[in-house]
């Protein structure tokens, strides 16, 4: 929605004009998946979907959540009162944060909130860390909390692992906080320290939406963290991060298949990150194309997080690339989205193998976004 509409649409609801407007981004991951939380290495980018909230602050500690996708519904809470799960699942997430910023000791205040959102949801772009991270966005100018991005970014992990039950990692909020136009962002997940890497200018970045519902994702999701745990723990290790092929084949027998698996993928994925960083940039599309194959491979045989839905398109859109493109899942599995890497003018290639074979294949309708890596969390005083 345009931003005056948008204005309008606050003063509406809340009877005063916004004071302040926070957007933060979804992301896509180029490569470097199930890594982050092992320690390792990812080579996200944000993009120019963004969660945006329009705020003002109150008289009161109480917290009131509009959203402009689900209009009618309203969740409220009282920042004094314990802070617990409600009934509203996307009110949630700003429970979430307020959750953690007040265990922290952060004193927080109450505020009107109205949120709208370009950010595909269940696609695996990122709709929740972008949602939690312009949370955060609103609470630190609010409060002037003076927390840094990466701040920001860690309280929302631990929103999502202590109050939303997903035990992910730190790179969806990383990417969302401090992600930079024209730029991929590689991040080291166990310093936390980034680089950003250009995305060269005759590069597009597609993705394609398998919209194969997504179920049973957390549980799955934590289960293969639980894995790796074990998997390190039978290497003696404190975290993957410190795994290599030859320590992995050593501790082999006492490992069950699955954490051998799982294992191996990890390993082999953390060097596939540091490959695809210089093949990126040097433009290097036929290495790209070797590491992101290879890195699809694994999430299919190794992680087990792919569907038939997501192979398939894979599939589909390497064959109409060729040599021209790479191309594998991203973000957390189990259905969700494909990322494409590909000049500007094969796009179209994309679209029309994805029109003729992904519907008579699996029944189900792709969607496309030409996506664009955008900034990381704003907040603009209006
Ligand atoms: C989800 C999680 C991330 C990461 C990815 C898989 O997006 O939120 O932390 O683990 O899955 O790479």
């Amino acid at each position: 929605m345009p931003v005056d509409l948008f204005n309008t649409k606050f003063e509406q609801l809340y009877k005063k004009p916004a004071e302040a407007l926070a957007s933060a981004p979804g992301r896509v991951n180029l490569i470097g998946e199930f890594t982050d939380y092992n320690n390792g290495f990812v080579l996200p980018c944000a993009l120019e979907f963004t969660t945006r909230i329009l705020f003002r602050k109150r008289d009161d500690n109480q917290v009131i959540v509009h959203s402009l996708h689900y209009p009618g519904e309203c969740d409220k809470f009282s920042i004094d009162d314990e802070i617990s799960r409600g009934d509203s699942q996307w009110g949630n997430y700003i429970r979430a944060v307020a959750y953690v910023l007040k265990r922290q000791g952060h004193l927080l205040s109450g505020v009107d909130l109205l949120i709208d959102s370009t950010v595909p949801q269940g696609s695996g772009l990122s709709s929740s860390a972008a949602l939690e991270v312009a949370v955060g966005g609103v609470f630190n100018h609010l409060c002037q909390l003076n927390l840094s991005g990466e701040e920001i970014a860690l309280l929302g992990q631990e929103a999502e692992n202590d109050f939303m039950n997903c035990q992910c990692g730190i790179m969806d909020q990383l990417v969302s906080a401090n992600g930079q136009k024209g730029q991929a962002l590689l991040i080291d997940c166990q310093s936390l320290t980034t680089e950003s890497v250009a995305i060269p200018e005759d590069l597009s970045i597609v993705i394609v939406n398998s919209n194969y519902p997504r179920k049973l994702v957390d549980s799955e999701y934590n289960q293969r963290r639980i894995d790796c745990e074990q998997a390190a723990k039978k290497m003696s290790i404190a975290t993957l991060r410190d795994a290599d092929i030859k320590k992995l084949n050593a501790a082999r027998s006492a490992m069950s298949d699955n954490e051998y698996k799982r294992a191996h993928h990890v390993i082999t994925e953390n060097s596939r990150v540091i490959k695809a960083t210089q093949a990126l940039k040097n433009n290097d599309m036929p290495k790209l194309r070797e590491l992101m194959t290879a890195s699809h491979q694994s999430l299919r045989d190794d992680f087990e997080v792919t569907v038939p839905e997501t192979d398939g398109l894979v599939d589909i859109c390497q064959e109409a690339l060729g040599d021209e493109g790479a191309v594998r899942m991203t973000g957390g599995g189990f259905g969700g989205a494909i990322v494409c890497l590909c000049r500007h003018s094969d796009i179209d290639k994309i679209k029309s193998a994805v029109e003729k074979h992904y519907f008579s294949r699996f029944n189900i309708q792709a969607s496309i976004y030409v996506g664009k890596a955008g900034d990381g969390l704003q907040v603009t005083v209006l």
